[in-house]
């Protein structure tokens, strides 16, 4: 449901006979406008509660027009602000990777994540296919883990999760590789990130199988948000964050094997 406006814009390059239409029906977009302003509201009441002004917060409210205009729309709109400080409201999965961004130095984020190691996206099915292989995700961390392996961000060296200038050339690298890959994205905003994620965490709840064949417009989708990170800057180096944290992931996995094996 949520994904219908976004993947349509995606997939309308390229879909040929069909004619999608992209704009969301009028009942979605006043559910849609509901569930902004609740949240919008607890974030900023969040805000309010801290009395100094909080490291990688560029701005102290969300509007609705922010919330829904493209991300690079919104970038140009505040050419001093990195565009993970612009959304730094948003909680600290976004301000702490501005704080990183800042101070080149990929610990700010990294231990932020690893504090918020609370099960997230749980899901009853461990073993998913990929590409025609099968691979083993973390049940605690479904969406997570699937997210890592579809961008490919598992085959980062190890120096990603702690090397900043490495990271930031990996960055470069993956946000160059996007045009075909993910056509469209450039127009993304944080409405359409909001509305993947949670189509993601529907499709998770839905599955009752052992083993899952990786629909495409799951993995479209989890390239999206991954395409997305590129949009936070218009240097191509603001996927940092979730690459550093897929690197350490990855560490964490081989350490748990090899306590396995040994
Ligand atoms: C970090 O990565 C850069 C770029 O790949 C490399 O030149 C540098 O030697 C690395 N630094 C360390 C401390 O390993």
């Amino acid at each position: 449901m949520a994904w219908r406006a976004l993947l349509c814009c995606l997939l309308a390059e390229v879909a040929t006979a069909e004619t999608a239409s992209c704009s969301p029906s009028e009942d979605e977009e006043t559910a849609q406008r509901t569930s902004f302003v609740q949240m919008a509201k607890h974030l900023e009441k969040h805000l309010e509660s801290r009395e100094a002004a909080l490291p990688g917060v560029c701005l102290r409210s969300l509007s609705w027009e922010i919330y829904r205009k493209p991300i690079q729309e919104v970038l140009k709109d505040h050419p001093n602000y990195d565009g993970w400080c612009i959304y730094g409201i948003m909680g600290e999965l976004f301000s702490k990777c501005a704080v990183a961004r800042e101070v080149r130095q990929l610990v700010p984020f990294t231990d932020v994540i690893q504090k918020k190691e609370s099960p997230m996206h749980l899901g009853r099915t461990q073993r998913f296919v990929l590409e025609g292989s099968e691979v083993n995700v973390d049940r605690m961390h479904v969406l997570d883990d699937l997210y890592c392996h579809v961008n490919g961000w598992y085959e980062l060296s190890s120096e990603a999760a702690s090397n900043y200038s490495y990271v930031e050339e990996a960055s470069k690298k993956y946000c160059q590789s996007l045009e075909e890959k993910v056509p469209g994205y450039r127009t993304m905003s944080l409405a359409d990130v909001t509305k993947i994620s949670g189509e993601n965490e529907d499709w998770l709840a839905s599955l009752r199988q052992d083993l899952v064949h990786l629909p495409q417009k799951v993995s479209n989708g989890l390239l999206a948000l991954g395409a997305a990170k590129c949009l936070m800057s218009g240097t191509g180096s603001a996927a940092i964050c979730d690459m550093a944290h897929c690197a350490k992931k990855k560490e964490e996995k081989l350490m748990l094997q090899q306590k396995k094996l040994g």
